[in-house]
């Protein structure tokens, strides 16, 4: 026989039915001789009776054998539970289902932690779940996660199907483009010697297909980069990816709009305004201090450059001088910062390369700091006025070049929203959604390090057209026509119109990047030949899927919307992967590996 019902199914309507449930052993309980199971399964839970006078003793003992999650089958009639016994916290809390036969489907071992109360399962060290990934995905919360994900990469597809848009997948054995983050390169056994590398994106092949004359692609794209992790990044990991020829900007922050509305009504019944507001680049790092403002608080940074031009106070008159700015914050309520807060807020500062970080803290009808001593009575005022300052505040300051100023304020903005909410001094609700589009960004960005131009977002972004002509003469005053959409402080997605005419690419690859003609020739050649013969105008975006159904979902990790995702080493730790191979694969692919010998 086979199920008749899911184990979320059954209700008081249901009453009498004889059904067949499967599922796992969710737990059974012994009591005054009748023995309880719950059955689970994906849907839900039922309870199951067994009650001995009212069957062969044969399947009783049976019951009384049965593991914890291990699967079974019950034969039974649905019957209202008795007066006083419902249990309102399941669905199926009216009713229980008195077992006529029982098969044991898989006799589950004692398993190497609870699953049947999620709170405890949550509890376990992250890295036994994670060996044990099967076992954690039981807990109702991540069925969710991966439903919610299903049901969202579902309505992208009909979307983009409504749109116009055709699915084409892309090779995922592409070449090694070092361009922008570190990659993953698989040998080539028949080309002894050569590599593959494992796509950062579909970006190559999405523009080759405008060339085409696909017009309109999407792609649920699985992406790879050998980055740092953190709880926002992985390995492998998937992107929507886009790219629509013969448009604008507009088009695709139309298009985009209607699908993140689309989503947020599909998976969470909720219409989101558009069109989304739109801030520049730098607007954004001067008020937020960040390319991603989570704009659902303020605390905004205010610029105090103009005050301390003349300054007696050295650290910031130098840093005026030398073409730097003064920037403050002033953080409501956080005057009893503690001596270990300070210190982290600091050490961001020094890891901007500041020496370090002037504060005030108003406390006790007075403005504790050390540096308080050497402001004029005219700098004292106008930073009582500009940043409202009152007794309880914690006023931080920046002197640094533009840029750097403003991204150590807008991490410890964020360091202290995070300080404040968990002491309840700060709301941020969860429920709202403030997304935003960050446009008009540099072209490129310089690397000190390196002495060098490199893009912003990626080489293939167009200039704005009015800026074109100061690619070669000024570069930082060019505007790239990217655009990343934002929530809450996330980067959802980021995208541009492209270059579409092979000689303005060839000046930016050449004269800007400073990349070598027989560089550019060898890893870019075929693009730059393909926009030869008939490349249309064309821009696209790609929007982080995991990070669209974590926001979605109400977490902060996307570990926990991915099926199997690596650990911050990049471990799988339930495969054991990566892992050695043995000699002769090494030997077919010409590989030798030389290992850092064991002391
Ligand atoms: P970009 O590099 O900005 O653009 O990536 C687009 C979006 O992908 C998500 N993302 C990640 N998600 C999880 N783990 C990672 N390691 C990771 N890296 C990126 C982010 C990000 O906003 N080809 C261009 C797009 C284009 O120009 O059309 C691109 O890949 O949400
Ligand atoms: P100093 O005169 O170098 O001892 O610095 C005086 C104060 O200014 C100390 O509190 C420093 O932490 C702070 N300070 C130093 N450099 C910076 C900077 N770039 N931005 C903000 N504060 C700074």
């Amino acid at each position: 026989m086979k199920r008749t019902h899911h184990c979320n199914e059954l209700r008081s309507e249901h009453i009498g039915k004889d059904v067949v449930l499967s599922g796992w052993v969710h737990s059974r309980r012994d009591l005054g001789g009748l023995i309880f199971v719950d059955i689970r399964d994906r849907e839900g839970r039922t309870q199951v009776v067994f009650d001995p006078s009212a069957l062969a003793s044969a399947v009783f003992e049976l019951a009384g054998s049965l593991k914890s999650e291990s699967v079974i089958q019950v034969n039974g009639r649905v019957r209202q539970r008795p007066a006083g016994t419902n249990n309102a916290k399941i669905a199926t809390g009216e009713i229980e289902v008195v077992a006529s036969q029982l098969e044991i489907l898989n006799q589950a071992a004692v398993l190497p932690f609870p699953v049947d109360d999620p709170e405890v399962t949550s509890k376990v060290n992250e890295e036994l779940r994670l060996q044990y990934r099967y076992l954690d995905i039981r807990r109702p919360e991540l069925i969710r996660n991966l439903r919610l994900r299903s049901k969202v990469a579902t309505a992208t597809r009909i979307y983009f199907d409504e749109q116009g848009f055709l699915e084409v997948e892309t090779p995922t054995l592409f070449k090694s483009t070092p361009e922008g983050a570190r990659e993953f390169v698989v040998p080539s056994r028949t080309n002894p010697g050569l590599f593959y590398a494992l796509p950062q994106s579909p970006q190559q092949f999405k523009q080759i297909l405008m060339v085409s004359g696909v017009e309109r692609y999407y792609q649920l794209a699985r992406c790879y980069r050998d980055e740092d992790l953190r709880a926002d990044r992985q390995p492998e990991f998937t992107q929507i990816d886009i790219e629509m020829s013969f448009i604008e900007r507009e088009d695709i922050y139309n298009l985009v709009e209607g699908l993140l509305k689309r989503l947020w009504k599909t998976a969470l019944g909720m219409d989101i305004p558009t069109p989304f507001p739109r801030m520049p680049f730098v607007e954004a790092l001067n008020r937020f201090g960040i390319d991603k403002p989570d704009t659902r608080f303020a605390m905004e940074l205010v610029d105090m450059t103009e005050d301390f031009r003349q300054s007696t106070f050295k650290v910031f008159q130098n840093v005026v001088a030398a073409g730097g700015v003064i920037k403050a914050l002033n953080v409501k309520g956080m005057a009893g910062a503690t001596q270990g807060q300070i210190e982290t807020m600091t050490e961001i500062a020094k890891g901007f390369g500041a020496k370090g970080l002037a504060y005030i803290k108003a406390e006790g009808g007075e403005w504790k700091s050390t540096i308080v001593k050497f402001f004029s009575e005219a700098e004292k005022n106008a930073l009582k006025q500009k940043l409202a300052i009152e007794e309880g505040d914690l006023v931080l300051f920046a002197a640094d070049q533009w840029l750097n100023a403003c991204e150590i304020l807008g991490k410890i903005r964020l360091y202290c929203a995070d300080i404040l909410k968990n002491q309840g001094k700060l709301v941020i609700p969860s429920d709202r959604f403030n997304f935003l589009w960050v446009v008009d960004f540099p072209l490129v960005s310089f690397d000190k390090e390196m002495n060098r131009w490199y893009s912003s977002h990626h080489p293939f972004t167009a200039p704005v057209g009015e800026d074109i002509p100061l690619l070669k003469t000024d570069p930082k005053k060019v505007r790239g026509q990217h655009y990343d959409v934002v929530v809450n402080g996330v980067e959802l997605g980021g995208g541009s119109i492209r270059i579409h005419q092979p000689d303005v690419q060839r000046v930016l690859f050449e004269e800007v990047l400073q990349i070598p003609p027989e560089m550019v020739q060898a890893r870019f050649g075929y693009m730059l030949e393909a926009f030869r013969y008939g490349a249309p105008p064309h821009g696209g975006i790609a929007l982080g899927f995991d990070r669209l159904v974590a926001i979605l979902c109400g977490t902060t990790s996307i570990r926990d919307v991915i099926a199997f995702p690596k650990t911050a080493k990049g471990t799988c730790l339930m495969t054991q992967s990566p892992a050695a191979v043995e000699a002769k694969q090494l030997r077919d692919l010409h590989i030798e590996v030389k290992t850092a010998k064991k002391e």
